[in-house]
């Protein structure tokens, strides 16, 4: 995991230079600013006065605020409602300094800022991320640019967006804000002490890009995501359009061919749950297909034999549902990294601990491969147990499978100790008990046969 923070003034560039180090590494970009954006909107709206700090504070108790990421992008919900960009007008930015100096509001929103870091490789911008969010960040940029560049870049940015503001305008509500921010006393706009000064007046956003990718890799270069090399599709959040596309059209027809029945559908998490990686038991080739279309809300992505990828057409199909080549011959590590990468981008990934099938075996008695334990521990993803059971199969045209989902199991539960001997095995076998005694439970209430 990484976790980048850039903090500076308004129109720095902070947006632009986080959006694209998300993209280029796949790591998520969040945008703390939105957040008190937000409360500066619903505070607005109540008709409160914005330095009226008790009548901000009263509105508190009302205001929910959800971080959720689709493919990559933030979206920031107030009391279940996608705001869009409506909380970017001018109006609206000064309220978010105004309520941002309030004590409360930033205790208000630490924790939801802590709590995706802590789950998520993150590039997160914002004020005071080097100071108190993340005071220990991998990387701290703080970057700033002239006010006058700040400004003209402020001005084309609310133009782009339809919202018509002058220049002058923009330049005096910068100067206000930026000194607001500099000088509450609360987490004030300034750099942490370990932060690196990047001004980026004159420069383009490439060279701003180059300069910032300089300064990550000089401080945290392992811990930057791999880049895949092949057209390997890094997954961030729940599904990608085309696989909810296919996940409709296949979902009823497998679910007849099947005759599959889904025990406890309701322990699969909300779509904006962070990194997972499913585990299951392995006893057949369409165990893969069966565990996607057994989950509703998130894609899976699982590692495919290498030779399933030579074949036209269905190479690309499956890529494009997310799944990747693995060397069966050896270990292969290309796709280890690959599913800690999935991962890392908050994703889900799948793996079978048993590595291999065995069909018709005590799963208790099979060997077990340590991947998946070393997965979690190098990301520190939660696991959802998944158990694939035949029992108490009627045939249809094929043997019935039941798909039982299990509760998550939290990283923590693991108890990793980094550095100990033996650790990757151990989480691995902690895991496949988990899924075992999951099926075992389930054989039990069912009186399967
Ligand atoms: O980055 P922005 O312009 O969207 O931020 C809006 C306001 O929110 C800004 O004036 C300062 C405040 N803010 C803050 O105090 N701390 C943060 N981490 C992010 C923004």
């Amino acid at each position: 995991m990484i976790r980048i923070a850039i903090d500076g003034p308004s129109g720095g560039g902070k947006s632009t230079l986080a959006k694209r180090i998300s993209k280029e590494t796949g790591i998520i970009y969040v945008d703390t600013g939105a957040l008190y954006r937000t409360v500066g909107y619903y505070v607005r709206g109540k008709g409160i006065a914005k330095d009226d700090n008790q009548g901000v504070i009263s509105c508190l108790p009302d205001i929910s605020i959800e971080l959720v990421f689709r493919d990559g992008h933030q979206t920031v919900l107030l009391n279940g409602k996608d705001l869009g960009d409506k909380i970017r007008e001018p109006e609206i930015s000064m309220y978010a300094s105004a309520v941002s100096a309030v004590p409360e509001v930033r205790e208000f929103l630490l924790e939801t800022q802590r709590r995706i870091a802590r789950e998520n490789s993150v590039v997160m911008d914002g004020r005071d991320i080097g100071t108190v969010i993340l005071p220990d960040a991998d990387v701290k940029i703080f970057l700033s640019a002239s006010n006058e560049e700040r400004a003209r870049r402020r001005c084309a940015e609310l133009r782009a967006k339809g919202i018509e503001a002058s220049y002058e305008e923009v330049l005096a509500d910068m100067n206000e804000r930026d000194a607001n921010d500099k000088n509450r006393a609360v987490a004030p706009a300034i750099a942490a002490p370990d932060a690196v000064h990047l001004d980026n007046s004159g420069l383009s956003l490439d060279e701003t890009y180059e300069a910032a990718m300089k300064i990550i890799k000089s401080k945290a270069k392992n811990k930057l995501p791999k880049k895949s090399k092949s057209k390997m599709l890094v997954h961030k959040r729940s599904m990608t359009g085309f696989y909810r596309f296919m996940w409709h059209i296949f979902h009823g027809f497998f679910k007849f061919i099947f005759n599959s029945k889904i025990y406890g559908a309701e322990n699969e998490p909300d779509a904006d749950y962070g990194a997972m990686l499913v585990c299951s038991n392995h006893i057949s080739a369409t165990d893969p297909i069966a565990i996607s279309l057994s989950l509703h809300r998130h894609q899976a992505c699982f590692m495919a034999k290498k030779e399933l990828f030579k074949i036209p057409l269905f190479a690309q199909l499956i890529r494009m549902l997310g799944a990747f080549p693995v060397d069966r011959k050896k270990s292969d590590v290309s796709a280890v990294r690959h599913t800690i990468s999935i991962l890392e981008a908050g994703g889900w990934a799948a793996m079978f601990p048993q590595g291999t099938r065995h069909p018709g075996e005590d799963p208790r008695k099979t060997s077990l491969k340590s991947g998946a334990g070393m997965v979690c521990a190098h990301t520190g993803a939660d696991v959802l147990p998944v158990y694939i059971s035949t029992k108490n199969a009627t045939h249809r045209l094929f043997r019935r499978k039941n798909i039982i989902i299990g509760k998550p199991i939290k990283f923590e539960e693991f108890g990793y100790e980094k550095g100990k001997a033996g650790e990757y095995a151990r989480i691995s076998a902690e895991i496949f008990d988990r899924v075992c005694t999951l099926g075992e439970e389930w054989e039990k209430a069912n009186n399967a046969k």
